[in-house]
């Protein structure tokens, strides 16, 4: 995929519109490097932004209008901010849903023209959706002069997509896209919303390994998910009404609930509460150095969500396995919801380009032809070029 250059963005902006832009707004899509379905079930998670984006150049103009144009569709869509209503779908929608919650939460939006272009492929699990809204709320925030403050904007994206076009998400993805800290990933408790900054042990790296499979059907199960997560919660609370979601509770706990429960309610359960910490023990185990523990909870990871959770799928299990074979890898697993999409290697950096050669090869032989795999150094979050 061509790279995004925001300059050319900029001039192109001024091509469509026929004056000069205000700017132009960029915000990274995510890997999650650990904590997988956790974030709606209040535990940990440990997303870092990558170096791909979505780009919004923007001017304000002196209405009420908001116009959008979308590079990678070739379209123009428009709406009028007083007259936005829930229900929007499209690329448009997620724009649009961010005009309608910041106008929910009380802000003043002015009408502004807008141009998109992105380096992050759509529908791979790496978060083009809460990139696209971040890179418009940093647009429309600086068109219409509102303070950008990273937490409150993720908030109100999640309140867009989740209110605004209907798609049920956590709040991981938008807090990746705002709130990374450049060289760093993010250790968030989805619970309180803390967040800290987490640095990859010296000498490796993250290798993004595209399957090429697209999530067509992960709308459904996501959301049959969710209410697995619920029902296990609610049998819980039955005998221990603290509970407040999985992240309270423990493996045995769990277990005395267990001939009250469904066996796959109990099987999804048991993946959210093993996997609740599990980013709090990396980041630990970054921070020791102890790398060799470090690939085992990301194999962990991996292996919950295929056995106990089921959001992977062949292509992304072959990838793992593929990636695992290599002496230079750590640890991988799949990234974001599943269903398809992508897969991380934690990787000796030096071996890095080696790896890839050699992961993508076999990939390519043996299961899809042309998938992309990148490395990604840890960006930071929405923000605005000069
Ligand atoms: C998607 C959602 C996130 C999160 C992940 C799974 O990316 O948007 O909120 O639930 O799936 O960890």
């Amino acid at each position: 995929m061509k790279r995004l250059d925001p300059e050319r963005l900029a001039f192109e902006w001024g091509q469509a519109f026929g004056r000069s832009p205000d700017g132009v707004a960029l915000a990274p899509g995510r890997v999650n490097l650990i904590g997988e379905h956790t974030d709606y079930n209040g535990g940990f998670v440990l997303p870092m932004a990558i170096e791909r984006h979505v780009g919004v150049a923007f001017g304000a103009r002196g209405d009420r209008t908001l116009r959008a144009r979308a590079l990678a569709f070739a379209e123009s869509r428009d709406a009028e901010i007083d007259r936005l209503r829930p229900g929007m779908g499209g690329w448009f929608g997620y724009v649009a849903g961010v005009a309608w919650a910041l106008e929910a939460s009380g802000y003043r939006v002015r009408g502004a023209d807008l141009l998109i272009d992105a380096d992050l492929p759509r529908d791979a699990g790496l978060s083009s959706s809460a990139a696209l809204e971040l890179a418009s709320a940093r647009a429309l925030s600086a068109a219409s002069e509102i303070d950008w403050e990273p937490v409150e904007m993720a908030q109100l994206c999640r309140k867009g997509e989740n209110d605004f076009v209907g798609v049920a998400c956590g709040i991981m993805d938008q807090m990746a896209s705002a709130a990374c800290e450049e060289g760093a990933a993010l250790l968030l408790d989805c619970r309180s919303l803390e967040g800290s900054a987490v640095e990859l042990p010296a000498g490796f790296t993250v290798v993004v390994m595209d399957s090429g499979v697209r999530r067509s059907l992960a709308g459904g199960e996501y959301n049959r998910r969710r209410q697995s997560c619920e029902a296990a919660v609610a049998a819980l609370r039955e005998d221990f009404p603290e509970v407040g979601s999985l992240r309270d509770v423990s493996a045995e706990r769990l277990a005395t609930v267990r001939e009250r429960l469904d066996e796959t309610v109990y099987r999804r359960a048991q993946h959210v509460v093993l996997e609740s910490y599990r980013p709090v023990d990396l980041a630990a185990a970054f921070a020791a150095g102890d790398v060799a523990r470090a690939g085992h909870l990301i194999n962990e990871s991996h292996d919950g969500l295929r056995d106990l959770f089921e959001v992977s799928c062949r292509e992304l299990d072959m990838l793992v396995d593929l990636a695992r074979d290599r002496r230079e890898c750590l640890g991988a697993r799949l990234t974001g919801a599943g269903f398809g999409g992508c897969a991380i290697a934690l990787v000796e950096a030096g071996s890095a380009a080696t790896f890839i050669d050699a992961v993508q090869d076999r990939y390519r032989k043996s299961v899809r032809a042309g998938q992309d795999f990148f490395v990604s150094r840890p960006v930071g979050g929405a923000r605005l070029v000069p």
